[in-house]
Formats: C-alpha cells, structure tokens, sequence
C-alpha cells in the first residue's frame, strides 16, 4: 500500500553548501549513520503495523457505513452517531434516498380539494370536521390547485362552516421537518374561541405543505383553504412564498448567501508519538470562522466541496511520521515521511471531498516526530470550501 503523498525532500547539509550534487563531508558521514538508521527503521515496525491497521479500520468503517445506511435509510432522516475517539463523536446525515419516500408524508397524502373549505367561500352548507374519519396526511388543492391553511383569524360563517379553523402559528420551514401547530376556530369575535386538537404540517421541495388533521373538538368546525395562497403554487424552486400580514402572499426569490471559508493553522512545537488531535493553535487564516483553534477541528457550515492541506517534517535519522486526514472519523489521507539519514523531509498531502453540512475534519498524529517551531510553519492545517451546495 503506497499512501506517500506530495514529499518535497530537501537536504539541509548539502544545500548548504549551495546544493552541488557532489558528496560533501557530511554526506559522507550520513553514509556511515546509514545502516544503524535502516536497522531503526527495522526495528520500529510498530508505527507500520498501526498505519496499515488503521488503513484497515478505515476501510470497515466505511463498508459498516454503507450497510448501517441500508438498515437506517427506511426511517427518513436519520442522524448516526459514530463513536471514535473517546472524546468526540460525530454525526452523519444519511443522503436522501428513494427508499425514504417510503415513510415521507410529501409523497404518501390524500388529496383534499374541497372548494366549500375556501376562505372566501359564503356557501349556507355548515360543514363539520368533527364527522370525518381522519386518517394520514392531507394535501389541500382549490379546483386543482395546490393551496395553504389561513395563518390569520377567518370570518365567521366562511369556509362553509360556522367556526373556521386556522393555523395559530406560522407554516414550517423545510428544514424544520414535521411541526405541530396550534389550531383556532373563530367564533363570536374571538378568534381563538375554539382551542382546537393541534395538527401536524410539513413543508415539501416544491412549495407545498402536507396536514395531519385530527378531528376538531367541537361541531361545526372545519379546515380552511386560504384563496390568497394560491399564487404560492407558481411559487419557483428557488422562490418561497412570503406575507407580511398574512393576506397578501407572493412569491420572493431566496438569496443565496455565498459564504467564504478558508482557514489555515500551524502548530509551533514537536510532536511525538500518538497525538489523538493536533491542536493548531496558531490561526492565521481563519474566514468563516469555521476551523476551531482550542480544538483542532474544522466542521463544514454548509455543504460543499472542501479541499484540505496538511503538512509535517521530520528530522533526523530513522524517523517516521504519520499524520492522518480525519473526516468524520474516517481516516482518509496520510502525509507521511521517513528519514533514512541526517537529513530533514517535509510532506505536504492534500485531499478533496463533498462535505454535508456539520462534517468534522481534523488532523491526527498517528507515530513518529514531526518538528517545528514558531517559525518554521512545518507542521500546518488548512482548507477552503470550493463550492457551495444548497
Ligand atoms: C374565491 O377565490 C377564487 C380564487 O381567487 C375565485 O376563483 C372565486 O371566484 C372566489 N369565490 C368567491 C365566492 O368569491
Ligand atoms: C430561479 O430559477 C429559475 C428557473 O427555475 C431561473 O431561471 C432563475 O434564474 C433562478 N433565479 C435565481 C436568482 O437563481
């Protein structure tokens, strides 16, 4: 398994002597060192054996993350929790997956295209909800087309019913999920005279909304159609449909915030041996703020495409390092570097990935001595977020 990355060698002792290619005295003393560097290397198989173990470990946990998908992907959006190091867990959200559909109330609803339940409506038929078998979700239409709850107090007598029902609270937002919302009939000037059972709403890619209704409490009350929602139907996929007063509703164009992230860190000291997280804690670049300097850990604010960089050095003889790329627990990428002979080598790895919103990445110290200073800027963390995906 060859994972050496992007290795700059540079060879301290010859540039010196302004880089001849000929063999200067130092070099031919490392010659000497030589055989007891391999014999070193020979007998620090332990770095190797955990390297390859940890390659090893990588690879189960992303068939185990495949096959945990499978299980979960029935219960729609599912959070899994993946337990690595003992200090942090991490979260990932599983993809949208057809197989989801299955329990998503945006794709299973009874349509409920009444017009006696529009709000404009002044029909003398007194309609009761109370008299219906409820049963799953509901999509409201008026004459086909798609149409919302009121989210203001109705007139009495509207909606073909004496107490017109409404939403007390406003229509959800997609990411919210499934919300319950409080339910009002209005009668006799009060608005909220009847407290009605609270239903369920969603809201679905495409600018509808899906009811759980529940039987009112009393007769006659019955869910209304608001008629001003109805232009929210040509409503675009990159428009919501918006009101101020909650009569007058029209169709406005999201602004996509272009967010910015880039950081860049290094780590001014030497490490040794098993260092679970590198702590960067000198930030120099650090726009988004999303990279965390007490931490160590870089989490994605929006999804995306991320590209990451990180480097290490290692100084003399017999010396190897490993530094690991960890995304979301995963190990992906290793900046490795071994030194045979008096003699100092930089590594410098990078790696490219689609990351969902909340996604962790950190640096760890697997084995071996990475050296740096304050200055030297050897031992360094960084990235930038290429794309935004909504
Ligand atoms: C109610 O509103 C709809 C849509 O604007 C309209 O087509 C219908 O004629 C109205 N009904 C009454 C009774 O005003
Ligand atoms: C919104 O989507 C439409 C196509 O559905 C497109 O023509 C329009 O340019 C988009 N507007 C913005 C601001 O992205």
């Amino acid at each position: 398994m060859v994972v050496l990355a992007v290795a700059v060698f540079v060879t301290l002792s010859s540039c010196a002597l302004g880089c001849s290619g000929n063999m200067n005295p130092s070099e031919l003393q490392s010659l000497k060192i030589q055989p007891a560097a391999v014999f070193k290397q020979m007998k620090n198989p332990q770095c190797e054996q955990t390297t390859l173990q940890q390659q090893q470990d990588a690879l189960t946990q992303v068939n185990m993350k495949s096959l945990k998908q499978k299980t979960q992907s029935d219960f729609g959006t599912t959070l899994l929790t993946y337990g690595t190091s003992d200090e942090e867990e991490y979260d990932l959200r599983v993809s949208e997956e057809d197989s989801r559909r299955k329990s998503d109330p945006c794709f299973h609803y009874t349509v409920l295209d009444d017009a006696w339940r529009a709000t404009n409506s002044t029909s003398k038929l007194r309609m009761c909800d109370r008299n219906v078998k409820w049963k799953g979700w509901y999509r409201l239409f008026y004459k086909g087309k798609s149409i919302q709850m009121p989210e203001r107090c109705v007139p009495v007598n509207k909606c073909s019913t004496h107490a017109p029902l409404w939403l007390t609270g406003p229509h959800p937002k997609r990411r919210a999920g499934i919300v319950t919302r409080q339910v009002c009939g209005h009668w006799k000037k009060n608005c909220c005279a009847f407290k009605s059972s609270p239903i369920q709403v969603k809201k679905c890619l495409g600018n509808y909304y899906v009811y759980k209704f529940t039987k009112p409490v009393s007769c006659d009350l019955a869910y209304c159609a608001d008629v001003n929602t109805l232009v929210c139907s040509r409503c675009r996929r990159n428009q919501s449909c918006v009101s101020r007063d909650k009569i007058n509703w029209k169709c406005k164009t999201k602004k996509v915030i272009r967010r910015q992230v880039h950081f860049f860190a290094s780590f001014p000291g030497q490490l040794s041996g098993k260092v679970n997280r590198i702590k960067y804690s000198k930030v120099l670049v650090n726009e988004g703020r999303a990279f965390s300097s007490r931490t160590g850990v870089f989490r994605a604010p929006v999804s995306g495409v991320y590209q990451f960089f990180f480097s290490t050095q290692t100084a003399n003889a017999g010396q190897k390092t490993d530094l690991w790329l960890v995304v979301n627990g995963y190990w992906v990428a290793v900046s490795h570097t071994l030194v045979t002979r008096p003699s100092s080598v930089g590594s410098l790895a990078t790696y490219m990935t689609f990351l969902r919103q909340g996604a962790s990445v950190y640096v760890t110290h697997n084995c071996g001595k990475s050296w740096a200073n304050a200055a030297s800027m050897t031992i360094t963390f960084g990235g930038s977020m290429l794309l935004q995906k909504k």
